[in-house]
């Protein structure tokens, strides 16, 4: 079952009673967990009435949670949508209920763009497009085996989720400029730890070869990295690694030499997130796309800014 609760608006100022219902995706990753608690705390200081659910990375459970908070009559519903696609029934629903939708962080796949008012979050293209070019620009570098090919292995997200189909395009966009790059396997780790590892595990079994990992998150590069370590390479050297988030134990692993490149992501979505709902609550208009700023890190940058890190 689906976890849920309610924060309760108490104390804060702002929110106005406001009541929103969140429908978050897991807590598959560290970058979940830091944009949770982004949520809840930012909700708990603008006195916003937050009831909130965890669907364990299952799109049945999302849905249940999104009509539930149609039938309680939240005044906006805001969520992240596990996969893009398999939305519309329900957020129909929403829309003859007359409650605003706020897609955050992950975007739907829909041809009816009045089934939501706004979406904030990070444009994940851009994130490949940087991981791509960081190894197009080190190229020579990654080709540890010096035999004149990239060999990179990649480990998708969340099978369907924005940001595995859009980090996939984005990296491939920018890596088929150079034909010593290549892509010899690619699978997801649904965005788990876990399941970086246990797919990791699998393709050092397939493949000797392998130059380079590309990991959709930190959490399956940090899995990839036991898997390396466990058959005797050193990662970060024998084996070089790019991931996407900059969470604190992706930087650490960075500064460490264990990663070569981190892409940030930006999981403190909750300030904005609130600002948006007070606004589309009052009937005030708001910008149909909000993009977060985000940044990349070496490993020299991350031995910098390491102990700032707040998540
Ligand atoms: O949607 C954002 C992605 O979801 C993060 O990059 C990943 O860590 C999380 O699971």
């Amino acid at each position: 079952a689906c976890g849920s609760s309610s924060d309760g608006g108490n104390g804060g100022s702002g929110g106005d009673g406001l009541t929103m219902g969140f429908a978050q995706v897991g807590a598959e990753s560290g970058w979940r967990s830091a944009n949770t608690t982004s949520i809840r705390e930012t909700a708990k200081k603008d006195g916003v009435d937050l009831k909130f659910s965890d669907a364990q990375q299952k799109q049945e459970n999302q849905i249940k949670a999104i009509r539930s908070y149609i039938q309680q009559k939240v005044d906006v519903i805001a969520f992240s949508p596990v996969v893009e696609t398999g939305w519309d029934a329900v957020l129909q629903e929403a829309k003859r209920a007359k409650i605003p939708v706020i897609l955050t962080d992950r975007a739907v796949d829909s041809d009816d763009d009045s089934l939501y008012v706004t979406f904030l979050g990070s444009d994940f293209v851009e994130e490949g497009e940087k991981a791509g070019q960081w190894l197009v620009d080190n190229a020579q570098d990654a080709d540890v085996d010096k035999n004149g090919d990239v060999n990179v292995v990649e480990l998708q997200g969340t099978t369907g989720a924005a940001p595995a189909i859009d980090r996939k395009k984005g990296f491939e966009d920018v890596t088929s400029s150079d034909d010593a790059i290549k892509i010899i396997a690619s699978q997801t780790g649904d965005f788990t730890r876990d399941g970086g590892k246990k797919v990791m595990e699998a393709f050092l079994q397939s493949h000797d070869d392998i130059d380079v990992v590309y990991a959709h998150n930190d959490d399956m590069g940090l899995g990839a990295i036991e898997a390396i370590e466990a058959a005797g390479k050193k990662p970060g050297t024998d084996i070089k690694i790019i991931t996407v988030d900059a969470v604190k134990d992706g930087m650490t692993a960075l500064s460490e030499g264990k990663i070569n490149f981190i892409v940030e992501c930006n999981p403190l979505l909750g300030p904005q997130l609130m600002e948006l709902a007070k606004k589309v609550v009052a009937g005030e208009d708001v910008p149909k796309r909000v993009v977060t700023e985000e940044t990349t890190f070496t490993q020299d940058q991350a031995k910098q800014v390491l102990a700032d890190r707040q998540y």
